[in-house]
């Protein structure tokens, strides 16, 4: 050891402290919309940080060149393949890299339980953890991430699940034993422990339809988060301890947030085969029900009205027809309309959606309310519009037993004097179910993309004056 190793050595520990303070703050900062953006940039430069930080720790030469190569290959990949993904992709590009993120935790477990002999038993079950958790993750999210981009949303259920999951984790729990108490490597063991893993991950996502796949991808973060933690533990990099454990701890807590929403329990998702069958309810499914409204009378009914309550969904985004909406408001604010947008959690197809293209349209904070703020408030309303939403306003979710989204909490829009609802046809939300809201008699549906029906609506308010 040189003279100057202390010195060295007291610069990472400065680093890393740095480092962990930018996720602190960057974190705190996304808790709100207009700080959002500058989060990233923060976290970021403590990820570049403490990347640089362990990049001088690394003694192999031949690593110091190969990791830089690797990370360059992968952000460039990363950083092209974001840029051209729609606002409607990203949930599905965030399964995808949440799963590899677990991926890579588990590729360390798997290395260092590979060199058992130089851990203690306490650093193998660490790394036993890691590979459980980041396998899960890894392989739960591609299969989450396969479900989003294809058609395989409703639940492909299998007999006896319970007991599938049952028997793996018994299995796990043994082998997973072995793997940390021995201080030999167990090639063939690690192999059959990371395949049950990645085969639970997969099992576990199959069946899971509707709005709870969403809970189960934030499940899988804090499945990520867990398994970099450990492997920190196992690396001795304070970095990946802090990350991890904060992506742990807010994936948790935005999981239980998503559950509650959905109105649903963990356990409840992943074991008692809820979106198992029954997906469709095809006995409420009339076609022709559907009362049409042009777009001058839907425009004279809000136009004359006190009170217009905006509930925007996923054909908003689709239709990115968010500054057309805030067009249309501020007109009907001009009038001296009271107008609300009142955003339900799970709307759209990720955490939040709703409010950044809302924020994006410069809609103001204040006229934003999530759905325990405003529900009480659409019956004293003249008109809920209803922007390309569906699930989030199906009144069979708090009346049909048998529907795949009963229970979850829905905007009561049908209690609203009248219902304007824009689509483009009798297409159903992510859940596949029959929504009676659009042939109930207070409705009447402007068909189209939201976009182009939003500007008729806003040429015939204009031509009203
Ligand atoms: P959805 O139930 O998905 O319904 C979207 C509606 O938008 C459809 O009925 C569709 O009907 C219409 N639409 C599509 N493109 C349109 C366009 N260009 N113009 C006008 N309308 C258009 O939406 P939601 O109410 O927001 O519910 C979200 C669902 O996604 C929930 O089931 C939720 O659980 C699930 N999910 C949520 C998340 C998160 S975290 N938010 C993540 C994954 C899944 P047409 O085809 O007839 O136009």
């Amino acid at each position: 050891m040189t003279a100057s190793d202390p010195i060295h050595f007291l610069g990472i520990d400065i680093a890393y402290f740095i480092a962990t303070v930018l996720f602190v703050v960057g974190l705190r900062y996304m808790s709100s919309p207009t700080r959002a953006r500058s989060s990233i940039w923060i976290a970021g430069v403590g990820m570049v940080i403490a990347v640089v930080a362990t990049l001088t720790v690394e003694g192999d030469p031949g690593r110091r060149v190969l990791i830089p190569i690797a990370m360059f290959l992968g952000a460039g990949f990363a950083f092209f393949q974001s840029r051209r993904v729609s606002m409607t992709d990203a949930p599905a590009l965030i399964a995808l890299y949440n799963g590899l993120g677990g991926g890579a935790a588990a590729g360390i477990a798997f290395v260092e339980l590979l060199r058992a002999s130089e851990h203690t038993s306490s650093l193998r079950f660490f790394a036993v953890v890691g590979a459980l958790a980041g396998s899960v993750a890894f392989a739960g999210s591609i299969m989450a991430w396969i479900k989003l981009r294809s058609d395989m949303r409703r639940s492909v259920p299998f007999p006896n699940r319970q007991v599938v999951y049952l028997a793996i984790l018994v299995l796990m729990f043994l082998v997973g034993l072995v793997l940390a108490s021995s201080n030999t490597a167990h090639p063939v063991l690690l192999f059959l422990f990371v395949l049950l893993a990645l085969f639970f991950g997969i099992s576990m996502t199959l069946p899971i339809a509707a709005a709870d796949l969403p809970v189960l991808i934030s499940l899988y973060n804090a499945l990520t988060g867990l398994a970099v933690g450990f492997e920190g533990y196992v690396l001795g990099n304070p970095a990946m301890m802090v990350a991890g454990t904060l992506v742990f701890a807010s994936g948790s807590l935005l999981t239980r947030l998503m559950a509650r929403a959905v109105n649903r329990q963990l356990a409840e998702i992943m074991y008692s085969g809820f979106g198992v069958g029954g997906d469709v309810s095809p006995s409420v499914r009339k076609e022709g029900f559907i009362n049409e409204v042009e777009p001058h009378d839907a425009a004279a009914s809000m136009a004359f009205a006190n009170r217009v309550i905006v509930v925007p969904g996923y054909g908003m985004a689709v239709a990115q027809a968010q500054h057309k909406l805030r067009e249309l408001t501020q007109l009907l604010d001009e009038r001296g309309v009271q107008t609300a947008f009142a955003i339900h959690p799970v709307a759209g197809r990720m955490p939040g959606h709703m409010n950044v293209l809302l924020a994006d349209a410069g809609v103001p904070y204040e006229k934003i309310a999530d759905l325990s703020a405003i529900n009480e408030e659409f019956s004293h309303a003249d008109v809920a519009l209803v922007v390309g939403a569906n699930d989030t306003v199906n009144p069979q979710a708090r009346t049909d037993e048998t529907s795949p989204i009963f229970g979850m909490p829905v905007m009561n829009v049908d209690q609203a004097g009248t219902v304007i609802v824009l689509k483009r046809g009798d297409g159903r939300g992510y859940a596949d179910v029959s929504n009676p809201l659009l042939e109930a008699a207070g409705t009447r549906v402007l068909l189209g993309d939201a976009k182009d029906s939003l500007q008729e609506l806003i040429t015939s308010i204009k031509a009203l004056d």
